[in-house]
């Protein structure tokens, strides 16, 4: 393949002595790629990249990422101004709509969101059929599936509408009530009067036997937590849910494929995987440094959880931004967090450290999240499940911007077929 310059807007693959000419792609940001849908049917050939590290599947205007210069941007706007100034639902607007709302629209969403957060009765019993100590990720897959059961219309504008809205209302409510049957509380239903955050804390922590306030800071932290992780591109789960929604499968379905893909300890799984990490350093008094040899050691399995990623070659910016809201969350519910030291402890000599410096791993969005989620008394298997409560905008804008694009097809990726030849069946009696 010719090299690439910037102001080329082609490239030429030579194969076989014939050569190929291939239109460049360029995004906004001027990122280039190399357009190769024509490369099968001119040369025979297709591509190989496993983990899909080189290969763009789509165009996007939702999510904008420099990795190597920690940048993340939804619809155009920083991370950081978004985390200041915005709500979580006028993010979500705005990663599904594509601009932020004016106040008529964001109060309507608003309202409607707030009247859907009620389920239908018969979850009670979904619920109970599960066991007491299931995790809350599957739980809540199984759960958003079922929800395809109670809402079975055909897929009009509208009723595609009533989906977007019911999938955001109800996450928190299947969430909260995924917790309350496993510790064998009463489910809390919804308060209209509160908003998406505090009405999620009181589901959560409410009983019926007492009045349950929630703390305006402890709510505007959950709710930057929801606004961080609203969306990152093509990641594993949105790519899932594009991939199962490219089967025309509905938003149901495909979200609930994209919620057991996130549970992965590689992906948002990892959050719930830090805080382990960091308790086992805890109760192994100096063990920081044991910890990482093992992280660093080819011949052990373990990972310095909440550290690198695919696309970050520099600090995650919601990792900087996560950094600076555990002193004031802590410092709010009052507790000076042992947990907190240590993961403050580990980035320091890990960013002082060849190992994790040439390899350019820095903490990523899970590092410190978990901690944040722990002060707010968040059980630990529920972390994953926040940052899916979290992700469902960015979920539903992906997978309506690909069911939207003029060049909407299955997604059906190839395979280097590396199996026996073709050989004659071989009958029982000649087998081994
Ligand atoms: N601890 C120790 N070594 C690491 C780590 C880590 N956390 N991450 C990567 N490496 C090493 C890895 O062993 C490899 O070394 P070598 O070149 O000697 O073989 C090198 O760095 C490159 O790693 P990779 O696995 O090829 O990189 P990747 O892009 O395939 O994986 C990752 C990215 C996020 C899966 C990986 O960094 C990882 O497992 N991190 C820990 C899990 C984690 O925190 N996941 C959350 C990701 S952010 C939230 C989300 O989007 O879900």
């Amino acid at each position: 393949m010719q090299a690439v310059q910037k102001d080329q807007t082609g490239a030429t693959l030579s194969f076989d002595g014939k050569s190929l000419d291939l239109p460049l792609v360029r995004g906004t940001e001027d990122e280039l790629a190399i357009d190769i849908q024509k490369l099968r049917a001119a040369t025979g050939l297709i591509t190989l990249d496993p983990g899909y590290g080189n290969s763009g599947s789509c165009r996007s205007a939702i999510t904008f990422i420099d990795g190597e210069r920690g940048i993340l941007r939804y619809r155009g706007y920083p991370i950081e101004e978004l985390a200041e100034k915005s709500s979580f639902l006028e993010v979500a607007w705005l990663l599904i709509h594509g601009e932020l709302p004016t106040r008529t629209q964001l109060n309507g969403f608003a309202h409607e969101i707030t009247r859907h957060t009620m389920l239908h009765e018969n979850f009670v019993r979904f619920f109970e059929a599960l066991p007491t100590d299931a995790h809350p990720m599957p739980v809540c897959a199984a759960a958003v599936g079922a929800l395809a059961t109670f809402y079975q219309q055909p897929e009009t504008e509208q009723n595609l509408h009533d989906t977007v809205i019911r999938l955001l209302a109800k996450m928190p409510t299947l969430a909260a009530f995924s917790y309350k049957h496993s510790i064998g509380q009463p489910f809390m239903y919804p308060v209209n009067k509160l908003d998406y955050s505090s009405n999620f804390m009181h589901m959560m922590f409410a009983t019926p036997c007492e009045e349950y306030i929630v703390d305006p800071v402890i709510a505007r932290a959950l709710d930057l937590l929801f606004i961080l992780h609203a969306d990152h591109e093509q990641n594993c789960s949105t790519s899932t849910v594009r991939m199962v929604g490219s089967a025309r499968a509905n938003l149901f379905a495909s979200i609930s494929a994209g919620i057991s893909a996130l549970w992965g300890p590689l992906h948002g799984g990892a959050n719930q995987q830090v805080i382990e990490m960091l308790e086992s350093i805890a109760r192994e008094e100096g063990s920081a440094e044991k910890f990482l040899a093992r992280a660093k050691d080819r011949n052990d399995t373990t990972r310095l959880m909440g550290f690198g990623h695919r696309v970050y070659k520099s600090y995650d910016p919601r990792a900087a931004i996560l950094k600076r809201a555990c002193n004031d969350v802590l410092g709010r519910v009052g507790i000076s967090s042992r947990l907190l030291e240590i993961a403050l402890k580990l980035e320091e000599i890990a960013l002082q450290d060849d190992y994790f410096v040439s390899r350019k791993l820095y903490p990523n969005v899970d590092f410190y999240s978990g901690v944040i989620y722990k002060a707010l008394g968040i059980p630990v298997n529920a972390f994953t499940v926040m940052f899916a409560i979290g992700r469902m905008p960015g979920w539903i804008a992906q997978w309506l911007e690909m069911r939207r694009d003029p060049d909407f097809k299955i997604a059906r990726p190839r395979q280097i077929y590396t199996g026996p030849a073709q050989r004659p069946y071989l009958e029982m009696e000649r087998r081994g």
